[in-house]
């Protein structure tokens, strides 16, 4: 049968579509900017009719209304990864958090967390009936592969990604057609500390070198300062619109790759429509699954890779804590050990965690004695070769911990440093 005869036979509409869900189903829903609003929309609207569905959603960028108390009876959250609409849920009780790295989710969808439900946000199909997953193929892709149901929303302001980003109208069981916006995010502020910051970091980032970056403010911010290097490239499981500017600059070309030769590569987007546009139909992006982009044995191949995440503290032995504060469960590992795997796995290759002194408004220090009693390590001593502040490169490989100890001090803000010390004296048994 035609593809066009298929796509005319399942439209229906979004509160239809999400009649087919039953209660005790796995929904699984696009991550991040590649949410189908409309679709979260009209599941929650129908709430009333299911009775403990779970969610399963990596980084929630919409409104994450089925985490609301109200629905807690008709919705379970299980969070792959938490942000601000789903962190409060998890810390009350009322949704969980599943530890896992990001190259591992496609795999344990496919053996442990079998999705029922699929919800999409995809482009508009090609002359050949394929539709693009745009901005979010990460575990996305796989799991439109196995799951019972599909069920897609098409939209014009997707865009049409290239590289492994397909799927074909025949494999959609209940198709959607409407054009929202997507959901966007701003380019960070950057404040004094975050220039100081992205100076650091771009001192240590060599002509050549193929760039991963990390979610949140601080790995966004560093691209701005990059703009007197040259040929870097991009391997990175997300990026956002600094790429733009940098590669219309000239300063990324993907030149000195060894795999994907001028290409960025990445698994998901985060910006403005400007990116968007950028990464329509254009060649010069390859968008592929998270089990592929994010595979340490994939990433090595490319030399001179250099990670760079935040964190949000560092001990004196250079052990990162990166999705927890104490026992509130913030974010989640995401992609940082695969790429800090596989920048150590490269030749050449280095990795970075950048991070501000201090949080909570200058009143706790980032470097720290011992993490927050309940934390957990995200990412290990044996694997961070740099930590950066806006007062400068501790740089602890090849170090011992009492000379470790040491450059984190220094990169420490000087309100903090007092204690640190103490707790340097004692436990090396010498003075600072
Ligand atoms: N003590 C207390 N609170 C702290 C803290 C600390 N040491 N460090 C951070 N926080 C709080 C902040 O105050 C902020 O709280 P608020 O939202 O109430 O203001 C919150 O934690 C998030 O910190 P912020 O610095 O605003 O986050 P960010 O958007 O820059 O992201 C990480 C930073 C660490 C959360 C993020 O990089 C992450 O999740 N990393 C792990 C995953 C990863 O790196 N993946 C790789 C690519 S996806």
């Amino acid at each position: 049968m035609d593809w066009r005869q298929i796509y005319q036979e399942r439209l229906t509409t979004a509160d239809e579509a999400v009649k087919h869900i039953k209660s005790g189903d796995r929904v699984v829903v696009t991550h991040a900017t590649g949410e189908s609003t409309l679709l979260s929309d009209a599941l929650v609207r129908n709430a009333a009719a299911y009775k403990n569905v779970e969610i399963v959603h990596m980084v929630a960028m919409g409104k994450a209304e089925y985490c609301l108390p109200q629905y807690s009876e008709n919705f379970r959250h299980n969070s792959l990864f938490i942000g601000g609409t789903t962190r409060q849920a998890v810390a009350d009780g009322r949704g969980d958090f599943t530890p896992v790295f990001f190259s591992e989710i496609p795999d344990l969808f496919r053996t442990k967390l079998h999705p029922n439900v699929v919800l999409l946000n995809l482009s508009k199909p090609d002359e050949h009936g394929y539709c693009s997953f745009g901005v979010s193929v990460d575990y996305t892709k796989p799991v439109a592969e196995i799951a019972d149901i599909v069920i897609a929303q098409i939209n014009k302001n997707m865009p049409r990604t290239l590289g492994d980003s397909f799927i074909h109208v025949s494999k959609l069981d209940y198709i959607i057609e409407e054009d929202t916006p997507l959901i966007e995010l701003q380019p960070p502020h950057i404040g004094d500390v975050e220039r100081a910051i992205g100076e650091n970091v771009a001192s240590l980032v060599k002509d050549g070198d193929c760039l991963q970056l990390g979610i949140g403010a601080i790995p966004d911010a560093v691209l701005g300062f990059l703009k007197d290097k040259k040929d870097l490239g991009i391997h990175s499981e997300m990026f956002s619109d600094g790429v733009v500017d940098l590669v219309r600059a000239g300063v990324i070309n993907n030149s000195k790759k060894n795999i994907h030769r001028g290409q960025s590569v990445a698994t998901f987007l985060m910006g403005t429509r400007k990116l968007y546009d950028y990464v329509d139909n254009n060649p010069e992006v390859a968008m592929m699954p998270v089990d592929y982009v994010n595979d340490p044995r994939v990433i090595c191949q490319n030399d001179n890779l250099v990670s760079i995440n935040s964190c949000v503290q560092v001990d004196l032995m250079g052990q990162v804590v990166s999705d927890s504060v104490g026992l509130k469960q913030i974010s989640g590992v995401g992609g940082q050990v695969d790429f800090v795997r596989g920048a150590n796995m490269s030749k050449g290759g280095r990795t970075i965690m950048a991070m501000p002194s201090t949080a909570a408004k200058g009143t706790v220090s980032k470097v720290v004695a011992f993490i927050d009693e309940g934390a957990a390590v995200t990412t290990s001593r044996y694997d961070v070769n740099y930590v950066v502040t806006e007062y400068g490169i501790a740089e602890l490989k090849g170090k011992t911990l009492r000379d470790r100890a040491r450059a984190l001090i220094e990169i420490a803000h000087p309100n903090f440093r007092a204690p640190l010390i103490e707790e340097f004296e004692k436990r090396f048994k010498t003075t600072y």
